[in-house]
């Protein structure tokens, strides 16, 4: 008797598991082979494929496996799919704590609704809780439409924590297919957007809205391919060849940011000569100043082992950002760029160095300034399109960032634009300049036309008394050393020596503490 009922209760355990396991597998399978094959057939990889791909293998914990949503009405209580379209968890990525959440085209279009996404909300309060990054892999239609309102609701949920997990742990968003609507404010409110070429679009009306309402008829990769936002709108900072090009990104990402607010950066083993000297450098300014030369060739130059990592690599390219390290230690680099504008500072640049800027910041990344700015770009165009309040933000992010700052000036350094470029006024640390570096308050032909407009209107032959004193005013300001002695400048360096200048520079600064005065928030001019 005794051993008949010990029997039936194993059976019946042994039932349970059993349908624990089908459950697990129905699972894994998503919305079906059939739709699995089709997403395969657009060269796109499933949810969990994505996970895999990204992880160090057999780390990935998945949790929220058997969520569902609850709603019977518009045909959905004959769609319910276990993991209700997206895929949730943890894992590492070289060893180290990650959240991930990808979205499930092949549940209902990757749509989401309220468990969906209350799913990847509990994974930023997760990754918040344990300080660790979020990397979540967008694929969907956007708000699931049978759901009314309970999905636009979660969607609020998401922004409101990508905005209180912003500048405390590190957000990265992959768009991996669609991402319309108002569903594109999340991966806009994180700190990194990548696209995969061809397969991602982003827009917050599709074609047939945008024909309908402006009668412009477009693409869907014209109007929000991965080209567009990374060219134009400067929505996405990288285009991955494809998903696997995209999810290197993101692991390279990763190599240089901390995994919260409260860490350092990731520290690496130097394996460069920290005392390397390129006497190339010293040949690379052209006589004439109006030339341009590639300020790329000075950062590679200066990095550890010239790998620098840059970001919006295609958009805004008179202004140049990235990471990279120097003695192993992760450095964030901002610079102008001679050959576009001639490095002059316009609306788009100086938005893309702020966000930059404040992204070191809050990540406790030192950032390092190679100056080459004639000054603010002049135009009706960018005063239209707000120059003043733009520029405001590049002076607002310096002034605002606490870790170590430290500058290089290479050549020109005019204006508000020298202000601007991490001057020592904005709290920069250590200011150098290469022997080339002209810091005035603007260039010669402009300076001498305002001040000595009467003289010359005056003069016998004007051009060359216009070009006596402009010799005149180049010997005086275009040379560092009317800043250097006033102090601006800490120090005027041989441009061979930049790398060791710069490291002896950093060392002390790493145990650098600035603390500023306690307030809810300052007013960034947006
Ligand atoms: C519910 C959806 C859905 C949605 C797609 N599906 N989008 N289900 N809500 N929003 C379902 C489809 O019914 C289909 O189900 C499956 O997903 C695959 O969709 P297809 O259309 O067959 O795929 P494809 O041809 O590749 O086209 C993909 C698509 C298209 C471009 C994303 O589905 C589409 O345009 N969807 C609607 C997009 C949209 O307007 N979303 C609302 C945006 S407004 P079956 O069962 O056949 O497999 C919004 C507001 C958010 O998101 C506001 C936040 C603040």
């Amino acid at each position: 008797m005794e051993s008949q009922q010990k029997k039936s209760q194993e059976e019946t355990t042994k039932a349970k598991i059993e349908e624990y396991k089908e459950k697990y597998q129905e699972a894994l399978i998503g919305g079906g082979q059939r739709r699995i094959d089709a997403q395969h057939d657009k060269g796109k990889y499933t949810a969990r494929e994505r996970i895999q791909l990204l992880l160090d293998p057999e780390t990935f914990v998945e949790t929220g496996t058997f969520v569902t949503h609850h709603k019977n009405q518009f045909g959905l209580e004959n769609k319910k799919y276990l993991g209700d379209g997206v895929v949730t968890g943890y894992g590492r990525v070289d060893e180290r704590l990650v959240y991930v959440y990808a979205q499930d085209f092949t549940i209902m279009g990757g749509s989401l609704g309220n468990s969906h996404a209350k799913k990847i909300a509990h994974i930023i309060d997760q990754a918040m809780k344990n300080g660790a990054p979020v990397i979540g892999f967008n694929d969907s239609g956007g708000a699931r439409i049978q759901e009314g309102v309970d999905s636009l609701a979660g969607y609020g949920e998401i922004f409101f924590r990508n905005v209180n997990a912003s500048g405390v742990i590190p957000q990265i968003s992959v768009i991996v297919g669609p991402s319309a609507g108002g569903a594109v404010y999340s991966p806009a409110l994180t700190d990194f957007i990548i696209m995969t070429k061809e397969t991602s679009h982003m827009f917050v009306t599709g074609p047939s809205v945008v024909k309908t309402v402006t009668g412009e008829d477009i693409s869907f990769e014209e109007l929000g391919g991965a080209s567009i936002h990374t060219l134009k709108s400067g929505v996405a900072h990288f285009n991955g060849n494809d998903e696997r090009d995209s999810i290197q990104i993101i692991r390279r990402l990763l190599s240089f940011l901390p995994s919260n607010n409260l860490e350092l950066p990731p520290v690496l083993e130097p394996t460069d000569d920290k005392s390397r000297m390129d006497e190339g450098l010293n040949s690379l300014i052209p006589d004439d100043n109006k030339l341009p030369y590639d300020m790329k060739k000075v950062i590679c130059s200066v990095v550890d082992h010239g790998d620098f990592f840059e970001i919006h690599e295609k958009w805004a390219k008179n202004v140049v950002i990235g990471f990279a390290r120097l003695n192993g230690y992760p450095i964030g680099i901002v610079a102008n760029q001679p050959p576009v504008l001639a490095g002059a500072l316009d609306s788009e640049g100086s938005i893309k160095a702020s966000k930059f800027v404040r992204l070191c910041d809050s990540f406790n990344i030192p950032i390092i300034t190679f100056v080459d700015v004639p000054g603010f770009l002049p135009g009706v165009d960018q005063e239209w399109k707000g120059i003043i309040r733009n520029g405001a933000k590049l002076l607002y992010a310096y002034c605002e960032a606490t870790v170590p700052k430290i500058a290089v000036v290479t050549r020109k350094a005019f204006g508000g634009a020298y202000i601007v470029m991490a001057s020592k006024h904005l709290g920069t640390d250590v200011n150098f300049a290469w022997p080339t570096a002209e810091i005035a308050v603007m260039g010669s032909e402009a300076a001498v036309n305002i001040i000595f407009s009467k003289q010359l209107s005056k003069a016998k032959d004007p051009i060359k008394e216009q070009q006596k004193i402009e010799a005149e005013y180049r010997e005086k300001f275009y040379t560092p050393y009317e800043a250097a002695s006033y102090g601006y400048i800490d120090e005027i360096i041989s441009p061979e020596e930049t790398r060791p200048k710069l490291i002896e520079a950093l060392w002390p600064l790493l145990t650098k503490r600035e603390l500023r005065i306690g307030k809810k928030h300052g007013n960034i001019p947006l």
